[in-house]
């Protein structure tokens, strides 16, 4: 007979133990499995080359083609290794989300991972920087992608009306190209997982294919001389530079939040996430290197669209410019797509787990897509690309993404001392000492980004922990099991 102090109090956890819950992997398997919230269920349509182009498609876009201009006059014509220690540390962190993604192949990506290892407090963190990474970083995207459109009407002589041409941050009223942006990608991730995944892979192939072009049209202008002397701003210049295009790395882990809908995920999602790094890397390396051999350093200071401008002034054909303009507000729209796609993935496992409203993972029977979450979420984005000023928020997205992927180097760490023997489909490198210098690597591009960047982080960081306590605390699923119930739902799980 239970006594009243036997009888579970559903929801008494303390803080304290709450923070410190974490979920089995075997049971977010399972969760996955059962993922048909709304009726329906993820689709398993993905196979390993579409991962990769996911992967390689939320990375390439803004980065390459807007802030390899700005970076230029702070590292010099050294700007190649800025690209390789941002690379480099990328890296570091790819082989830990390989490996996680791998063992853990569900759509929350280091959500997931860390609420497995660290405990619910600590993934809540991850998740809402996560929002950082995706949500925030896609609007800023998409208002690079604006810049794009108006540059390539320029060819043409064409100019959209001030107000439509940019949201109040620059003198207008809306950027509607953004919004256009935001808005199409969101109607093509309701429509499907599968259908998003052809556009996007068509649209890839086509923006690896202007960097290419790029590169090649650079290199006939190529001078050695513009590489003396290298490091005209100094070490520290290089260094600078490598924290601001570590930007254009952020996306290699946008295969893992397709977990849930790739085909044979443990194989594939780390396959992906290593092939896509190696083909971004090279891309960038490439495109650097050609842009500085083309023009000196020091030109740079005054250029926009910097990438533009070489080819305009190379070719000379203003069709040429007009085509790779077009280009590339396609391939700045292939990373809205695909970030959208992920940060729909990470809300719908959050949700599932109660940490966010129930709303987001409701999958469509139909489409087999999380069409309410989609809706609400690319509604906000878009919104925000439009009419809201970004500008220092925007930066807080590079702390956020080097901080989550810190916590995936603590979760692989974390696994290998607990579960040694857990199967494991990819293994880090010379472990311990890759994700040890992976963590030191992230530590050290944070420390390189401004106070000012920092105190944004933090007041960001503050909000989320009100939401937790306001919100998450009360509805998570793992939070309001009964202590019994808890060690129950975890026998034989680990
Ligand atoms: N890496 C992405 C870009 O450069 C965010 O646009």
């Amino acid at each position: 007979m239970s006594t009243s102090t036997e009888t579970p109090q559903r929801g008494s956890t303390a803080l304290g133990p709450q923070l410190k819950r974490r979920k089995s992997m075997s049971s977010m398997v399972s969760d996955a499995e059962g993922n048909g919230a709304g009726g329906g269920q993820l689709r398993r349509t993905l196979g390993m080359w579409q991962l990769t182009m996911i992967s390689v498609g939320a990375t390439m876009g803004t980065g390459i083609l807007v802030v390899l201009g700005e970076a230029v006059p702070i590292a010099g014509p050294a700007i190649w290794i800025s690209f390789v220690i941002a690379g480099v540390t990328a890296l570091l962190s790819a082989v830990s989300y390989a490996e996680m993604a791998g063992m853990v192949p569900v759509s929350g990506s280091s959500y997931s991972y860390t609420y497995s290892t660290m405990g619910e407090g600590i993934a809540w963190v991850c998740g809402w920087c996560l929002v950082l990474e995706y949500a925030v970083s896609v609007a800023a995207v998409a208002v690079g992608a604006g810049q794009y459109v108006n540059e390539t009407l320029g060819v043409l002589g064409w100019e959209l009306p001030p107000a439509l041409a940019g949201g109040p941050a620059e003198g207008g009223v809306v950027n509607v190209s953004a919004l256009v942006v935001v808005a199409l990608a969101t109607l093509l991730l309701v429509r499907g997982a599968k259908e998003s995944a052809i556009v996007n892979t068509i649209v890839v192939v086509i923006k690896a294919g202007i960097l290419v072009f790029f590169s090649i049209v650079a290199f006939t202008a190529f001078d050695a001389g513009n590489f003396q002397p290298l490091l005209p701003m100094g070490a520290a210049g290089v260094t600078g530079a490598a924290s601001i295009v570590f930007f254009s790395y952020i996306g290699f882990d946008a295969a893992s939040t397709a977990g849930e809908e790739a085909k044979n995920p443990k194989r594939d999602l780390p396959r992906a996430i290593m092939l896509s790094m190696v083909i971004v890397t090279v891309a960038y390396v490439l495109v650097a290197v050609s842009a500085v051999g083309a023009r000196k350093w020091t030109w740079f200071e005054t250029s926009q669209a910097a990438l533009v401008q070489i080819i305009g002034e190379l070719t000379g054909q203003a069709w040429i410019v007009f085509i790779f303009g077009l280009s590339a507000v396609l391939a700045i729209a292939s990373v809205v797509l695909t970030v959208l796609f992920g940060q729909t993935r990470i809300l719908l496992t959050m949700s599932r787990d109660g940490l966010v409203p129930p709303i987001f993972s409701r999958v469509s029977r139909r489409t087999g897509t999380p069409v309410a979450g989609t809706i609400i979420t690319g509604g906000l984005v878009a919104v925000t690309a439009g009419f809201i000023p970004l500008g220092a928020l925007a930066e807080a997205t590079s702390i956020g993404t080097l901080f989550a992927f810190g916590l995936v180097g603590v979760s692989v760490i974390y696994l290998r001392r607990k579960q040694p023997l857990a199967p494991r489909t990819f293994r880090v490198p010379f472990y311990p000492v890759t994700p040890l210098l992976g963590i030191a690597a992230r530590l050290f591009l944070m420390l390189n980004l401004s106070w000012h960047t920092w105190a944004v982080f933090g007041l960001w960081m503050l909000v989320g922990v009100a939401i937790y306590l306001g919100y998450g605390r009360r509805h998570s699923k793992l939070g309001s099991l009964t202590k019994q119930e808890y060690i129950e739902s975890h026998v034989g799980s680990r």
